[in-house]
């Protein structure tokens, strides 16, 4: 593909990757969709892009290992999901995938391809900034933005399971969803401020940047942490984060098979839920970009590579 719309999404042939020792080589079931796939495609991310196209997009997989040379944590036959290489080309819209044994985890047991498919990046996003960086825990009290999409729903139940006080934005239809994932306090960003209604958090999770940076960090109490997962902190940012006396960091997730597994055993523990919106077939990886880019998805959007 090149950068430009949807329609730049179109199939091809393509060799079968090679795994080299320490890599697996996968064939994909399914592969999730995630909002840095449509901005990767329309070229808007990052800058300088990822290098020549065209090139097969994707990050997040689940499948079945078919080979690994020198690899010992897995066998072929083994059912496996993760998020692969990020940030760099990964592939993970094609049949197979080539990358280091230790990018993957074990596909929970509970799970079909595709709801395994939804999870990586999501639920590395949301383990990562509240448990290594934020360090939520017992009675942490946390808002999570966009608390009904992809990664804000796993966030939610995460911050849950570890005790925590949750706050989550999002309109009013999606309440009743938000409920279901343990939220305390649903607020309805389409009808207050967010800013001047919330109050005393802990931990802000801004999955949402831009503009709404500065009034999110006026929902902290002194001292609390803002985890930014869009883009670059502002100079305007830095200045009134000083201000109020709150923190502010920036993040990207990163592949980490730990992480997943601690996901993992909490989808198989039922205490984390995956929700999956729509699954289309890969041929149909422009009509998801397109539904994704619409910014109103409820928890995930797979693609299904196999059929399955
Ligand atoms: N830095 C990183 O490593 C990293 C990793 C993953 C994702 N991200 C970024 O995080 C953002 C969220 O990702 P995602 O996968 O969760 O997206 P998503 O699933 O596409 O988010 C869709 C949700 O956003 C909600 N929403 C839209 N505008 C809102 C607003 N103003 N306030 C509250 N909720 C709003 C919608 O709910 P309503 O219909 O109720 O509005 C919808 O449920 C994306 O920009 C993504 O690129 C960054």
């Amino acid at each position: 593909m090149a950068a430009g719309g949807p329609e730049v999404l179109v199939p091809a042939t393509v060799p079968r990757p090679v795994p080299l020792p320490t890599e697996v080589l996968v064939r994909v079931h399914a592969a999730g969709v995630n909002p840095v796939d449509w901005k990767i495609r329309a070229g808007v991310f990052p800058p300088g892009g990822l290098g020549a196209h065209p090139f097969t997009q994707g990050w997040d997989v689940a499948g079945v290992v078919e080979s690994g040379p020198r690899v010992t944590r897995f066998q072929p036959g083994d059912e496996v999901f993760g998020l692969l290489w990020f940030p760099r080309q990964a592939g993970g819209y094609g049949e197979y995938v080539t990358a280091p044994a230790r990018q993957f985890a074990r596909k929970p047991a509970s799970l079909s391809f595709a709801e395994a498919a939804a999870l990586p990046m999501a639920g590395l996003t949301a383990w990562q900034t509240l448990v290594d960086v934020a360090r939520v825990g017992a009675g942490t009290r946390v808002l999570v933005t966009a608390a009904a999409g992809g990664v804000g729903h796993l966030a939610c139940q995460i911050a849950k399971h570890r005790g925590a006080v949750v706050t989550g934005t999002a309109s009013a239809p999606k309440h009743g969803f938000l409920a279901g994932l343990g939220v305390d306090n649903a607020v309805d960003y389409t009808q207050v401020d967010v800013s001047t209604t919330v109050r005393d958090q802990d931990v802000v999770l801004d999955l949402l940047g831009g503009d709404h940076t500065l009034g999110l960090l006026d929902t902290l109490r002194p001292g609390g942490l803002l985890v930014l997962t869009i883009g670059q902190v502002s100079p305007e940012v830095t200045r009134a984060a000083e201000a109020r006396g709150v923190r502010v960091t920036p993040f990207l997730v990163e592949p980490d098979s730990t992480g997943l597994a601690a996901v993992a055993d909490l989808v198989d523990r039922e205490a984390v839920r995956v929700h999956v919106e729509h699954i289309l077939p890969l041929a149909e990886a422009g009509k998801a970009h397109e539904i994704g880019a619409a910014n109103r998805t409820t928890g995930k959007i797979v693609l299904a590579v196999t059929g399955t």
